[in-house]
């Protein structure tokens, strides 16, 4: 069954909204209503994966510089102190200097998060990114 849609008002500085205009353009909305449903139900299924105790998946990202002293050990203690929540590690050398790895964790978001920020406040890790989901039954 479709659901009512209910229209309401939205003030924006003309600054934002052009800022919005371009955002949906690059992202292939023809209009401003479609947008703003996806960006609603994106933010509720952060939320609601936020606030689970279990069951998330975590696709997180970094780039680290292989010279810095000390770095990789530390990189493979915590993958071993949180092997039960890390599924899976991929590595590549990107250049001379610089590595990028990609870990797929499934636990508690909560656990998920402080593996990823204890990594990226490791010195030598230059950029990261954790990416959160559920299995598809729990959406
Ligand atoms: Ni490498």
């Amino acid at each position: 069954m479709k659901e009512r849609l209910i229209r309401f008002g939205v003030s924006m500085e003309e600054d934002l909204l052009d800022k919005f205009d371009r955002l949906i353009t690059r992202h292939g909305y023809t209009n401003r209503s479609e947008a703003i449903r996806d960006f609603v139900r994106k933010g509720i299924i952060e939320e609601n994966i936020r606030d689970r105790h279990a069951g998330a998946f975590g696709v997180f990202s970094f780039v680290y510089d292989h010279h810095v002293h000390g770095l990789e050990a530390k990189l493979t203690d915590v993958q071993h102190d949180n092997y039960k929540s890390i599924i899976s590690t991929s590595h590549v050398h990107i250049d001379n200097d610089n590595c990028l790895e990609v870990i797929i964790l499934r636990d508690s978001a909560g656990k998920i998060d402080k593996i990823a920020d204890g990594i990226l406040s490791y010195k030598g890790v230059k950029h990261g990114n954790l990416s959160l989901t559920l299995s598809a039954k729990e959406i």
